[in-house]
């Protein structure tokens, strides 16, 4: 296996967003799990910087609707997939690397009920396991700073797409080259592979054939949600030590301090972008 897909898998096996503490939280809270709504997993299940808001922003984008089919590259454990066939009435298929994140896609979908309208399969998104023109809506969040060949997963993308099709995705951006310290953080803490900035990006997308129809800078929203970002994972932190289960690994906690730094010095960033495929 690619090294680089290996760290992704290696890094999500451990990351403190996961479908056991998220049942763990709801049982403490509500007693038990029968009965679940899917917006009760909402606070938990997304795995992204800007919330539900963040979903509503490329749903707006991409026109999803009632029936839309969607595909949501690097699904995680699905919780836009399901805010999306919720909220809109969408029919979505999630592509998720980590075996461990597609098994607690199906049970937290299972438990709210959508499994009709929501779907994870495993899958890399470089070789995505669907046919061709078969889908309304590619989206993504947070999730392609991982893909070491970017160009490949948009070319799946287009592939996979209806002629006037849609994507929208968010992405970590570099406004300006990382030093190779940075670089090595970002890469042992987070598994980030190869960053580009916001114009260089928006070429990608229409190299892969779509006409790129908006680009968004994120950089200033995203530092303060990732300064809180940063608060919610030492709590998390917190209360796995003081379960007795192992905390994520420490070169996570480092790289994300850094990382939110240089978010706020502009350096690194997000972008959203959004296009179509040509009818
Ligand atoms: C930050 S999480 C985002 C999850 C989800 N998009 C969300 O917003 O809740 C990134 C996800 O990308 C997945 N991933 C990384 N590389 C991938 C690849 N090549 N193909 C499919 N999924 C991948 C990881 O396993 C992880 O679940």
């Amino acid at each position: 296996m690619d090294p680089d897909i290996r760290s992704a898998i290696d890094f999500y096996e451990r990351h403190p967003i996961s479908c056991e503490i998220i049942l763990a939280k709801l049982k403490a809270s509500r007693g038990h799990l029968d009965g679940l709504k899917p917006e009760e997993l909402f606070p938990h299940d997304q795995d992204h910087y800007g919330g539900l808001a963040a979903n509503d922003a490329l749903a707006e984008r991409a026109r999803i609707g009632k029936g839309t089919r969607v595909a949501d590259f690097c699904a995680g454990l699905g919780g836009p997939a399901r805010y999306l066939a919720h909220r809109y009435g969408a029919d979505v298929t999630g592509v998720e690397l980590t075996p461990a994140r597609v098994k607690g896609a199906e049970e937290l979908t299972r438990l709210v009920g959508l499994q009709d309208r929501v779907r994870v399969i495993e899958g890399d998104v470089m070789q995505v396991p669907l046919p061709d023109a078969s889908i309304d809506v590619v989206v993504s969040q947070e999730a392609l700073l991982h893909v070491p060949d970017k160009s490949r997963a948009l070319s799946e993308a287009f592939r996979i797409l209806k002629p006037g099709g849609r994507i929208a995705f968010t992405d970590w951006v570099a406004h300006r080259p990382l030093p190779e310290a940075d670089r090595r953080l970002m890469w042992q803490g987070m598994a980030v592979t190869g960053l580009y900035d916001l114009p260089a990006y928006a070429e990608l997308v229409g190299g892969a054939g779509f006409t790129v129809t908006s680009v968004d800078d994120l950089t200033r929203d995203w530092g303060a949600i990732l300064t809180q970002r940063l608060a919610m994972y030492r709590k998390l932190r917190e209360e796995t030590l003081a379960a007795g289960t192992p905390a994520g690994h420490d070169a996570f906690y480092e790289s994300y301090v850094r990382f939110v730094d240089l978010v706020n010095a502009a350096q690194l960033g997000g972008g959203r972008f959004a296009g179509e495929k040509p009818g």
